[in-house]
């Protein structure tokens, strides 16, 4: 039986996210249009003889105790499969912190998927499903990956066509980390449900539509219906964002959009030229930035 195994775990960005209700849970409903991006953290699993769970990873900033979501998805399973041993999952991160790609959301679906492959649990994607929406709300994407509507408090997922070869360039600005709870607790506290924009203008139907449409043309369709609500509470609070937005926006992009709860922007560009073009104009020694293309999947062999 193989005793480790190494991972590629995706980063995500949403080309749609709309707050449709306050649950009473203190969660949000959502309706949100995921994508799998190709800048990726590697995780290795390597199994031991102990029966201790242990975290290593290349950023220091990263907790590597019972907090961090890795360690949270293998002691889930620890704890329903009496088979599934100790292990040490080493963490090499690519992918940036409070960035809203769903770093460590992606290291916890990759942990799953590592560790129902190393102990042959046999799990089916549902199964593993299942289990990461107890971890959190967006790692079941993280589990699937590609493109999907997200419904529910964002664990609803319903496959959508594959978009292939989109060119993005990735911008996250290197002081800002924002806290995903303080985001959605500032937006309710707000009230700024009553005041959405978008409600009832089906942008999120339209957008699935220019995806399932296909062809050169989807690029600029879905670059004129990025949506996200979060910018709402976000934008006004760190200016710096913002003018990152802006200055995307000059730039010859199709859109440009904060991702999830920030503080990460990107812009949708028409090919791999102009999107590099676009990468000089912005990147600073505080901003970072990568031109990536999406991926129709989002865990595979290293
Ligand atoms: O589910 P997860 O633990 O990733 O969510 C982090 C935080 O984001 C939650 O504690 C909650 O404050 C907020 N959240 C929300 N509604 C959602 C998803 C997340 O309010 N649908």
């Amino acid at each position: 039986m193989t005793s480790r195994i190494s991972l590629k775990a995706a980063a995500k960005i949403n080309l749609y996210l709309e707050i449709t209700g306050n649950r009473p849970d203190g969660y949000h409903d959502l309706v949100m249009i995921l994508q799998s991006i190709d800048l990726c953290d590697r995780v290795d699993i390597c199994k031991t003889s102990t029966d201790e769970i242990q975290i290593l990873c290349t950023n220091p900033e990263v907790p590597c105790d019972r907090s961090n979501l890795a360690y949270k998805a293998a002691a889930l399973l620890q704890h329903n499969f009496p088979e599934v041993g100790g292990m040490e999952i080493a963490i090499n991160k690519q992918i940036p912190m409070g960035a809203g790609l769903a770093g460590g959301s992606g290291n916890a679906a990759s942990v799953l998927v590592g560790i129902d492959r190393l102990w042959e649990l046999g799990l089916t994607q549902s199964q593993l499903c299942d289990f990461a929406a107890m971890l959190g709300s967006d790692i079941p994407f993280c589990v699937s990956g590609g493109t999907a509507l997200a419904t529910g408090r964002g664990e609803v997922l319903s496959p959508l066509p594959d978009l292939t070869d989109l060119v993005l360039v990735i911008c996250k600005p290197r002081s800002i980390a924002i806290a995903t709870a303080w985001a959605y607790q500032t937006f309710r506290s707000q009230g700024l449900l009553a005041t959405s924009p978008v409600k009832n203008q089906n942008l999120s139907s339209q957008l699935v539509a220019a995806i399932a449409s296909g062809g050169d043309s989807a690029p600029s369709k879905l670059g004129r219906l990025l949506y996200n609500d979060l910018e709402r509470v976000v934008l006004p609070e760190y200016p710096a964002i913002s003018e990152l937005k802006n200055r995307l926006l000059e730039q010859e992009c199709l859109g440009a959009m904060m991702s999830g709860s920030g503080s990460t922007v990107f812009a949708i560009a028409a090919d791999l030229d102009r999107a590099q073009k676009i990468a000089e104009a912005v990147r600073t020694d505080n901003i970072d930035v990568w031109v990536v293309k999406s991926l129709v999947r989002s865990i595979f062999d290293a």
